[in-house]
């Protein structure tokens, strides 16, 4: 597609406003028999506001390249830059702080605080980064999700949807400028899950939010900008999702 190059900025160009920046990364976890290579070789560049569905088998990497752009797991080398921040090096402190301001995680399962309902599990994320309006921004946020109603409700008291939804209306809260969810409507029910993709479009399209979105679910991958398609550990394909063809995702992503 022949763009118009004063409405968009060639994304790799060096003014381009990018988010993330993965440049020949290698990851291996476990150790031992059980040491597993896991990402070999993995460059992407992803554009600020740019929304990215990542597809690929089980097991092909998905959630460890989540696990690295979100600064959960260190490249065992490689360069990864994100929100303008080189996240190789950092101390475990600064990686922390990192994250709190930068990225919003939805994980796979969900990492709800058992011991803590679902209020406090969304707003002491935010009480711990500073926020004076914890409680008020995080009942706001539950409520936007449909769970207003359960704002006392621990996580073995919520539908497995339910505590879905808390997991991104955690995530959301902070407003984060990268938003990693790994299969974010997974666990829910046709009508919930388009509820929580508009809620993940409408927070790009307020703040202009990055997304990276592991999913099998073709309708939300369908709204992304792009496809990246991962196996065995490196990228496979990749295909932007334009306009003129928002139903035709092309045969090399898909199959
Ligand atoms: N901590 C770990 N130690 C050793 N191997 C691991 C570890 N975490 C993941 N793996 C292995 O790495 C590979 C990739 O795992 P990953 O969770 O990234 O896959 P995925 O693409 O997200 O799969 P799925 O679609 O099933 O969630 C798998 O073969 C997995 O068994
Ligand atoms: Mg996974």
């Amino acid at each position: 597609m022949q763009r118009d190059s004063s409405c968009f900025p060639a994304a790799d160009g060096p003014d381009a406003a990018t988010a993330v920046r993965l440049s020949d990364v290698e990851l291996s976890l476990g150790s031992g028999a059980a040491r597993v290579h896991i990402l070999k070789g993995v460059s992407l560049n992803i554009g600020a506001g740019e929304a990215v569905g990542l597809v690929g088998p089980s097991g092909s990497g998905k959630s460890s390249l989540l696990m690295v752009l979100a600064g959960l797991e260190r490249a065992d080398s490689g360069e990864v830059e994100v929100a303008g921040q080189r996240l190789t090096g950092l101390s475990e402190d600064a990686l922390a702080r990192f994250r709190g301001r930068h990225v919003g995680i939805v994980f796979q399962a969900f990492h709800l605080i058992p011991t803590m309902t679902a209020l406090e599990n969304v707003a002491v994320p935010l009480e711990l980064a500073g926020r004076s309006d914890a409680f008020e921004r995080a009942s706001a946020e539950l409520k936007a999700v449909g769970l207003g109603h359960r704002l006392d409700h621990y996580p073995a008291q919520l539908s497995g949807g339910e505590q879905q939804r808390v997991a991104v209306a955690r995530a959301l809260a902070p407003e984060p400028a990268i938003l990693v969810a790994d299969e974010p409507t997974g666990n829910l029910d046709e009508a919930i899950g388009q509820q929580i993709m508009d809620l993940l479009f409408a927070s790009r399209a307020a703040r202009g939010t990055t997304l990276v979105i592991v999913t099998h679910d073709l309708g939300l991958a369908r709204r992304c900008d792009r496809m990246v398609r991962l196996r065995s550990g490196h990228i496979e394909a990749e295909a932007a999702m334009t306009a003129t063809a928002p139903d035709a995702i092309p045969e090399t992503v898909t199959a």
